[in-house]
């Protein structure tokens, strides 16, 4: 009745405008939606729940309702390309800025650049004329192998979903929809269509649900993209206790389910497994192939038919256009989305902020005898001859990578950043190997024999330098850091540790400078003294680590995810091809909620680099920290002082631990201690400024499988403050 009186009344407001109720952008959304579906046909609302071309579906038409343009994020606005095809469209005014990778805002353990980055990233969505953008995702990096871990947010769930609020609310406040990535357990590239995930409870709530029930409840995030992979054995595109029961129901989410491109299998489990629109099916086994159209998806005339003959109801068709509805009148005809622009200097300007908040610092030693001064910062002028060697110093890191690769307008690689910055000083380049730039291919095609010429190249060079920065890592070949295929080794490929070690033995000036998602092996950590993370830096990548190693900008990053030594480090190495990647289709996350900095604290393993972990050109001080009690919070204070020479930046950590786990002589069965909050603090030399935390009981929560809820213990609880997860300065109590 109350609804019928708020029709009317927006009717009514309507007529004087000549426009209807759906139209009106002052009217409430739900009842544009209502307004709109009594409007529709059968055919008009299954149109809404299916791709039309590559990366568009339907409005309609017939009533002025947009269709919604989606593309791939998260780093930028993918190229346009072709409708019906993957190739690319060639237009000449589609290209963006690169914005460095999401790992790498991660690393910068920096919410206010998060939200910098949504803002940015989105004016070039909605300047593009896009309305959904593919990305953020924040799929939980249990594995160095997965070959798209650059496009997610690290290991620890509680970084992944501080991070990923205020990036969603600072791209929708300028009316571009996020599509969150990939719901859920999508932790591998191998397998990744066909692979059942079978993880405990608690660890699926704990570790993996996390970060996307963040971004349902406190940003609201308008649609989700359902992953390819299976849970209980039910692929998770329309997985009905994953979509309706979590999501929708227990949730209370009000956005569009999105499948992932081709990751929708079966009609009728769509249509009641909670899936909302389905995306890049290209075939369902019955048509031939040439044949298969759009209206041959699994949510098109098949699903029509289904509700015409009444065996699925109307109101399931119903739920699912309302919700495609809310979506379009968010973004597309949402009166508050932003025009946008193109390759502003602000997003250049983020995008190398970003950037030099990421890269983390790992090590910095003194070279020689000169105990007092470590390598960098660089003074360039210093040197007569500086050589530059590696592939990674010259080859565009955005071009590769699968779906999130992108078409810049103009990037600066590491080698014209350094030059830039030179003065003069003579720098050589050396290539040093190549990767064989197997973009998409099954195997890097690298020539041997090519690879001993260019290390050959690259040592006689060396030996005329006074000074070596080594720019490799990984990149985003096939098997590396790209979509559909996991990395094959935790070693660098392509000859890289050969040659790193030989130049260290030519010259004890020498930086390594790695890119990439993952971590990897660095046997030859030892006769390097000084080493750089970079991850991905997008199109500002030159300036941004150039400023970091000249001390233009003072190092800050952390690691968001934990560098082992030994690959087998890995908490769930140990169980074998079960844990991963999987026997027969099914993976068994055995190592259980021992993910990351977890694992390695409860099998007592030593990292190479914690979780955490980062180094900087100044050094803090910690204070005794206080704890208070206001209201149900506990406020936790402690004074961080820079007792360096230089400005610089600290992200302090807090931890939590529940004491009765930690001393456990049973088998453990909890982490020790988990991330529950960090603050970064700028600081002057010789300034002090208060870290500040809050915790309350529910940030104490834990999954209890007994009654299926959550639940906060009692006992003596241990605050750990420290500067990485193994670096803890101080530790305070508070009882439950
Ligand atoms: C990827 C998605 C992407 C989609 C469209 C899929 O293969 O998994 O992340 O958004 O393709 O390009």
């Amino acid at each position: 009745m109350k609804k019928l009186f708020v029709l009317a009344a927006f009717a009514l407001l309507a007529v004087g405008t000549n426009a209807q109720v759906y139209q009106n952008p002052n009217a409430p959304i739900e009842v544009r939606i209502q307004d709109a579906l009594s409007r529709m046909t059968v055919h008009e609302k299954v149109n809404l729940l299916h791709g039309q071309s590559k990366f568009t579906s339907a409005g309609v038409p017939r009533l002025g309702i947009r269709q919604l343009n989606m593309d791939d994020g998260p780093h930028g606005v993918r190229e346009e390309l072709e409708w019906n095809a993957w190739n690319a469209a060639h237009w000449t005014n589609d290209s963006i800025v690169a914005f460095p990778s999401l790992t790498c805002l991660a690393a910068t353990w920096n919410r206010d650049l998060a939200t910098l980055y949504g803002h940015s990233v989105s004016e070039e969505f909605a300047y593009r004329g896009k309305d959904l953008m593919l990305g953020p995702g924040v799929n939980i990096q249990r594995t160095p192998l997965n070959g798209r871990a650059f496009e997610y947010m690290g290991e620890d769930p509680y970084l992944a979903g501080e991070m990923v609020v205020p990036f969603i609310q600072a791209v929708q406040k300028n009316g571009v929809g996020c599509c969150l990535k990939h719901f859920v357990l999508n932790d591998q590239e191998t397998d990744r269509f066909s692979v059942n995930v079978n993880v405990s409870e608690r660890a699926m709530r704990e570790i993996y649900l996390y970060p996307f029930e963040q971004a349902v409840k406190r940003a609201r995030v308008w649609s989700i993209m359902g992953s390819y992979n299976l849970w209980q054995n039910v692929h998770c595109c329309h997985n009905d206790a994953l979509l309706n029961g979590i999501l929708k129901k227990e949730w209370q989410w009000d956005g569009t389910l999105v499948s992932d491109w081709g990751g929708t299998h079966n009609t009728m489990q769509a249509a009641l497994g909670g899936l909302d629109i389905e995306m890049g099916t290209d075939g369902d086994g019955v048509t031939p192939a040439n044949e298969f159209g759009y209206e041959d998806f699994y949510l098109a005339d098949k699903f029509e038919k289904l509700v015409k003959e009444g065996k699925v109801p109307m109101s399931v068709l119903d739920e699912k256009a309302s919700r495609v509805l809310r979506l379009i009148f968010r973004t597309g005809m949402n009166p508050k989305k932003v025009i946008g622009n193109l390759c502003s200097e602000e997003h250049y300007d983020a995008c190398r902020q970003i950037g030099e908040e990421g890269i983390v610092l790992l090590k910095n030693a003194p070279v020689g005898k000169k105990k007092e001064s470590s390598l960098l910062p660089l003074n360039l002028t210093k040197y007569k001859t500086i050589l530059v060697v590696g592939e990674n110093a010259t080859r565009s890191l955005t071009k590769g990578g699968g779906s999130s690769e992108l078409k810049t307008l103009k990037d600066v690689s590491p080698l014209e950043g350094l030059q830039a910055k030179a003065n003069g000083v003579n720098i050589l380049y050396a290539q040093g190997y190549d990767s064989g730039r197997a973009l998409y291919d099954n195997v890097d095609k690298v020539e041997l024999s090519k690879n001993e010429q260019l290390k050959a190249e690259a040592i006689e060079k060396a030996r005329q330098a006074d000074l070596i920065i080594f720019v490799g890592g990984l990149n985003k070949n096939h098997k590396q850091d790209c979509e559909n295929g996991d990395r094959e080794s935790y070693d660098l490929s392509y000859g890289q540790n050969e040659l790193i070690a030989q130049l260290a033995q030519i010259q004890k000036n020498i930086v390594v400078v790695t890119f990439g998602g993952n971590p990897y092996a660095m046997p030859w950590i030892q006769q390097v003294p000084a080493l750089v993370h970079c991850w991905y830096l997008g199109s500002e990548a030159g300036n941004a680590l150039a400023g970091i190693l000249t001390g233009e900008v003072n190092p800050s990053g952390k690691l968001p995810v934990t560098f082992a030594k030994n690959y087998e480090d890995y908490p769930y190495v140990k169980f074998g091809k079960e844990a991963y990647p999987g026997v027969n289709r099914q993976v068994y996350y055995k190592e259980d909620l021992f993910v990351g900095y977890r694992g390695f604290e409860k099998d007592k393993v030593q990292p190479l680099f914690p979780f955490g972990f980062g180094l900087s050109y100044t050094t803090f001080k910690y204070g005794k920290p206080t704890v208070s009690q206001e209201g149900k919070d506990w406020v936790l204070t402690v004074d961080i002082t820079n007792n360096g020479k230089c400005e610089g930046k600290e992200t302090v950590q807090l931890y939590v631990g529940n004491e009765k786990y930690a001393t456990s002589k049973k088998e453990i069965t909890r982490p020790a201690k988990e991330l529950k909050d960090f603050v970064k603090l700028s600081l002057k030399p010789g300034e002090t400024k208060q870290a500040v935390f809050r915790i309350n009981a529910n940030s104490l929560r834990i999954w209890d499988e007994t009654a299926h809820g959550w639940k906060t213990e009692s006992g003596n609880y241990k605050l750990y403050i420290g500067s990485s997860s193994a670096d803890i300065k101080e530790v305070a109590s508070l009882k439950i």
